[in-house]
């Protein structure tokens, strides 16, 4: 495998005109010292002004990439590979550092016509072929082998990520496209890839699943990313609007930990692994779908499997271990609301689902006494009996008599932020009310508590305290509160 000790950002630029090409080039002179210009989305191809370009680039010591990509290989160049020809040509004779060819043309056979280093590509945007390797192994004459596949599962996106095991010293720059494979272009460093290509902002990317510059930089620190970058992930389905890899990744950045905090969507838990070594992930917060699913890997009778769900993979000498931070988490929250935490805690729990049965085991095993209320009778009626704990009718759940009421149901979450599972009725003074969903932060069911006169605790606590607690697992010490609770309310 080729090693690639410290990666660049290749920041991709395709633009109608030459002017237009510059602008954006300009914008972003000092922060890469890689840019590929997108010569087939130029309407007029001027020796006269890209020649200017090339020369502007090269006085600010950037490396230029020169593509001309066809249209039926999704680019915008609609002319004849004679055409095309010069135009990569031209590159050659302007000083462009690589000129990339797509392996498929008929222009390959002009890979010894190049002053330049020479870069073979293999662009498939409609899915993975069977022949991976093969086609690699095709491009065996270029300086650089280049492959972007669309990925539509994490089993694609594993097979585009182990072709870095290969024998070669060929660099190789392997892409999973689309949304599945954004961590392929996140971790080039570790994996072998002499670098990413990144957009230079939102909107603007030339393939999808592709970074933007800033997210590479300010989320992801790309620049401290090398081989020894210790690696995790939030995983799940959906996954795109967790707040985890803001709140690691920053707090990786203030402490200076050589760490970065992906985000891969993962639809089958079982696909994960696959990716996780070839990645070399050390740590995964696991959330929706998966928490169920994730405790099928612990030990039968053990503790996770009668709570029923978990949210953190932690990789020791002997493979993956399995923990749920959410109990302590949310538990840790109430506690600090309680105003005498020596006494018995009388505990409403609103939803009977996956939520509400592991925090009722973690407050049970704590000693506090559980009653389960949920829409559907029959779903309170046993996971009151699993938990030794009483029931009530979903009707009557407005009652007095509990310390803490609950949301363990998904009601005020957001797309449904105005839904609420109850609104408190009468005066609730000293109640804690307790909403385990936290997009967004204020829902209607704790501004309802609050109008009665009780206290409130938010999903957001709950959050921030599984964060920390997974932190102090994968790095060990103690959980950092006060850092992910203050980046977390630096986001809001
Ligand atoms: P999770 O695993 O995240 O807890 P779940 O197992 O789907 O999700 O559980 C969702 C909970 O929200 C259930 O208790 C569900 O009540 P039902 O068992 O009656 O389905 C509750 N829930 C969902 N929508 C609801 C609604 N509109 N009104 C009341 N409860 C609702």
């Amino acid at each position: 495998m080729f090693t690639a000790t410290m990666a660049e950002i290749c920041l991709s630029l395709s633009a109608p005109s030459v002017e237009a090409l510059g602008e954006l080039a300009l914008a972003h002179l000092d922060e890469v010292s890689l840019m590929e210009l997108r010569i087939d989305a130029l309407e007029e191809i001027s020796r006269e002004k890209l020649g200017a370009l090339v020369k502007l680039l090269k006085g600010r010591n950037i490396s230029i990439i020169w593509t001309v990509r066809r249209r039926e290989e999704e680019g915008a160049f609609g002319g004849s590979e004679e055409e095309r020809l010069l135009a990569l040509q031209l590159g050659d004779e302007l000083g462009a550092d690589f000129i990339d060819i797509e392996l498929r043309s008929s222009l390959v056979s002009h890979r010894g016509d190049f002053k330049a280093k020479v870069i073979f590509s293999f662009h498939d945007f409609n899915g993975c072929p069977d022949d991976l390797e093969e086609i690699v192994d095709a491009m065996g004459e270029a300086d650089v082998a280049k492959v972007a596949v669309q990925t539509l599962g994490c089993k694609e996106v594993a097979r585009v990520l182990a072709l870095y095991a290969r024998p070669s010293d060929q660099p190789l720059v392997a892409i999973a496209m689309g949304e599945f494979g954004s961590v392929s272009r996140l971790l080039p460093a570790k994996l072998g890839m002499p670098w990413t290509y990144a957009a230079p902002g939102e909107g603007s990317a030339t393939a999808p699943g592709q970074y933007t510059l800033e997210q590479l930089q300010s989320l992801y620190a790309f620049e401290s990313i090398d081989a020894q970058t210790r690696c995790f992930a939030v995983i799940g389905n959906p996954v795109g609007h967790s707040l985890s890899p803001e709140i690691h990744n920053a707090h990786y950045r203030n402490h200076e930990l050589n760490a970065c905090y992906a985000k891969i969507r993962v639809d089958e838990m079982d696909d994960l692994y696959a990716i996780a070594d070839a990645l070399g992930l050390e740590g995964v917060s696991v959330t929706v779908p998966h928490k169920e699913s994730l405790v099928k890997h612990t030990v039968p009778g053990s503790y996770l499997e009668k709570v029923g769900a978990a949210n953190t993979l932690i990789r020791g000498a002997h493979g993956w271990s399995v923990e749920n931070t959410d109990i302590e988490a949310a538990i840790s929250a109430i506690v600090e609301q309680l105003s005498d935490p020596q006494r018995k805690v009388r505990v409403l729990l609103l939803g009977a689902g996956g939520v509400s049965r592991a925090l009722g085991h973690g407050m049970v095993d704590r000693g506090w006494s559980v009653t389960v209320t949920n829409r559907t009778q029959e779903k309170a009626e046993a996971l009151a009996g699993e938990l030794g704990g009483e029931w009530l009718h979903w009707d009557d759940r407005n009652a007095h008599g509990f310390d803490v009421v609950i949301n363990g149901t998904s009601l005020g979450m957001t797309p449904k932020e105005d839904s609420t599972p109850m609104v408190f009725e009468g005066g609730h003074l000293g109640l804690i009310a307790f909403d385990t969903v936290y997009t967004p932060e204020r829902t209607l069911f704790l501004d309802s508590a609050e109008a009665a006169g009780a206290k409130t605790v938010t999903g957001r606590e709950m959050f921030y305290r599984q964060a920390a607690l997974q932190h102090a697992h994968w790095f060990g010490g103690a959980p950092p509160w006060e850092s992910m609770e203050n980046l977390l309310r630096s986001l809001a």
